[in-house]
Order: structure tokens, then C-alpha cells, then sequence
């Protein structure tokens, strides 16, 4: 089965789309078979990705909505490695029309079940917003990767997706963790965006990623020539940077798969106490408590 990652923050512009992309990249460069989904409607992981929009081809769209097979939407892309299921505008109203639709919450859940052991890596970039797309997203996925922002309101709203993950692991998908912070637009030149860094650690001291990505051009400018930045500059602070993220990526990865392998008998049933991850997700849940958000469809 594929791991899963839904990259994820209602937060608009804090990388989302940059995170989903180079650590697609990097995965698919390095030999994993990667599938990036552009749950998006502002597609900016589809052409950043250097695919252009064509509303006649089968997209997210066509198989959220229409209920097509992904496989006849997901197409080959630049990025070695890295194929892509695009985003089309149509996902605008998918918002409306998913909620009447029959299993509107696990809906992608289902078409990409449908893909079997095609990937070892699937990835879903999010729109900012915590509507049914991203709650189809969160219901899909295994692991939900959070970039925050080095800003000052960086924690702003966190509540609302930890309420969210707490809502979608009562519901419908136990087993969904929170499997990371990744601190984005990193400003090397400023005490405020170390100070957030270390407040973000001592609020999360577990799922923080080490690595650090810092506020660098040519991860802006990467997408317009429609390449990752494992093509376009590798060497740059920012490519760096998220080589040594997918690293990480990959050996939680690993560390998590091992610890899966551990045979049944000597496995606690339920919750591990001891496990990381949970403990880091109960430990989101709690300190930013069940703040009920707006716009969320519950149900
Ligand atoms: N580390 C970085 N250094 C410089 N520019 C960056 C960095 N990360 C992202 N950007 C730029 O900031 C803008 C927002 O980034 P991105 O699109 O990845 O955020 P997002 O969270 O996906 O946004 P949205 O919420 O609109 O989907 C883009 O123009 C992107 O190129
Ligand atoms: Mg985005």
C-alpha cells in the first residue's frame, strides 16, 4: 500500500503547495514511485509541475465529482518519478456539489484504494481551507503534514485543524497522524522567525521536522519554469532545504514501517502510549483544545 501524506493548513500561502511538490520530487528523483494529487482548485502543484490546464482532460475533478477511475485522470509528468492527478477550476464548486453526492467525505478515499500498489507515495496538496475537500483528503490519508509559517501568527488556527483531525479520527479514519510540522519561510535575518521556531518546538516537541526551510527565490521562481527544485537548483539553500526534508520524510518513514513489522502478540492493542506520533497528535488535541470551527461540515 502507498503511504499517504495530506499536506494540509486552512492557512493560505504558507507552502503548502511548495512543501507538496519538492518532497514529491526529491521522492520521485530518488526512485519511490510518487503520485502528487492537486486537490487544489487554484492548481498551483499542477502547473507547478509544468502541466497546463485542460479542461477537455479528466482531472481531480471528473474523479471526485463524476466518480471516474483515477487511473484515466492521473498523467506522466517532467518531474522524474512523479505523476500527477491535476487539479482543474471546476474543484471551485466541488465544495457544493460534493455535499450532496453520495459518501461525500470519502470519496477520494475510495479512488485512490482503486490504484492498489501502483505508488509508494502519495501526496495531497490541500486548498486553505478545511471544507469537504480537505476533508477528503484527511479521510484518505495516513499521515497529515502541517507547514506553518515562521510569522508571527504562525499558531493562528491551528485549533481548528487539530479539532478537525480529532473530528475525522472519530469518524471515519482512526488511524490518521499528525506526522509533522514543517516550518516554511524561514528568515534567517529575523529573531521573530527563530522565535516561532522554538515556540512551535516547545508546543510540538515530537513532530517537528529539524529541517528548516528558509525564505529562498528559488524556490519562487522554480514553479514558473514548471520544475521542482531537485531540477531547477538543486544546490540553492532552498533545494538543500528539502532534500534534507524528504530525508527526514523518508526515515520516519522507515522507522514507522519497522515498528508496524513488530509482530501482533507483542503489539499493545489500541493506542501505544509510547508512540510519537500519537502521543503528538493527543498532545495538538489537547493544548489547542476542541475550538469548534467555522465552515466545517460535520457529518
Ligand atoms: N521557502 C520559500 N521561499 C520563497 N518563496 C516561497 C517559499 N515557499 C513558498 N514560497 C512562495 O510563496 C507563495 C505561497 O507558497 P505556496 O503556494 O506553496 O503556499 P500554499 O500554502 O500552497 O498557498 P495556498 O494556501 O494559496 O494554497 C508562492 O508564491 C511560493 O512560490
Ligand atoms: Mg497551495
Amino acid at each position: 500500500m502507498a503511504r499517504l501524506y495530506a499536506i494540509a493548513n486552512q492557512k493560505g500561502g504558507v507552502g503548502k503547495s511548495t512543501t507538496a511538490v519538492n518532497i514529491a520530487g526529491y521522492l520521485g528523483q530518488w526512485g519511490h514511485r510518487t503520485l502528487l494529487v492537486d486537490l487544489d482548485p487554484q492548481g498551483n502543484a499542477t502547473s507547478g509541475l509544468g502541466v497546463l490546464r485542460e479542461p477537455s482532460r479528466p482531472n481531480v475533478y471528473s474523479v471526485l465529482v463524476e466518480g471516474r477511475p483515477a487511473e484515466t485522470a492521473i498523467i506522466p509528468t517532467a518531474a522524474p518519478g512523479v505523476d500527477l492527478l491535476p487539479s482543474d477550476i471546476a474543484l471551485a464548486g466541488a465544495e457544493i456539489e460534493l455535499i450532496s453526492l453520495p459518501r461525500r467525505e470519502s470519496r477520494l478515499l475510495y479512488a485512490l484504494d482503486g490504484l492498489g500498489d501502483a505508488y509508494e507515495y502519495i501526496l495531497i496538496d490541500c486548498p486553505p481551507s478545511l471544507g469537504l475537500l480537505t476533508l477528503n483528503a484527511l479521510v484518505a490519508a495516513r499521515h497529515l503534514l502541517v507547514p506553518i509559517q515562521c510569522e508571527f501568527y504562525a499558531l493562528e488556527g491551528l485549533g481548528h485543524l487539530a479539532y478537525t483531525l480529532d473530528m475525522v479520527r472519530q469518524q471515519s479514519n482512526p488511524r490518521l497522524e499528525l506526522a509533522g510540522i514543517v516550518m516554511t519561510l524561514y528568515d534567517q535575518r529575523t529573531t521573530l522567525s527563530a522565535q516561532v521556531v522554538e515556540e512551535v518546538r516547545r508546543m510540538y516537541p515530537e513532530v517537528v521536522f529539524r529541517t528548516l526551510i528558509p525564505r529562498n527565490v528559488r524556490l519562487s521562481e522554480a514553479p514558473s519554469y514548471g520544475m521542482t527544485i531537485g531540477q531547477y537548483n538543486p544546490r540553492s539553500r532552498g533545494g538543500v532545504a528539502y532534500a534534507d526534508l524528504t530525508r527526514e520524510l523518508l526515515a520516519r518513514a522507515a522507522a514507522e514501517a519497522a515498528a508496524e513489522a513488530v509482530p501482533i502478540s507483542s503489539a499493545a492493542a489500541g493506542t501505544d502510549a509510547n508512540d510519537p506520533a500519537d502521543a503528538a497528535s493527543s498532545e495538538l488535541e489537547s493544548q489547542l483544545g476542541a475550538e469548534a470551527p467555522e465552515g466545517i461540515i460535520d457529518g
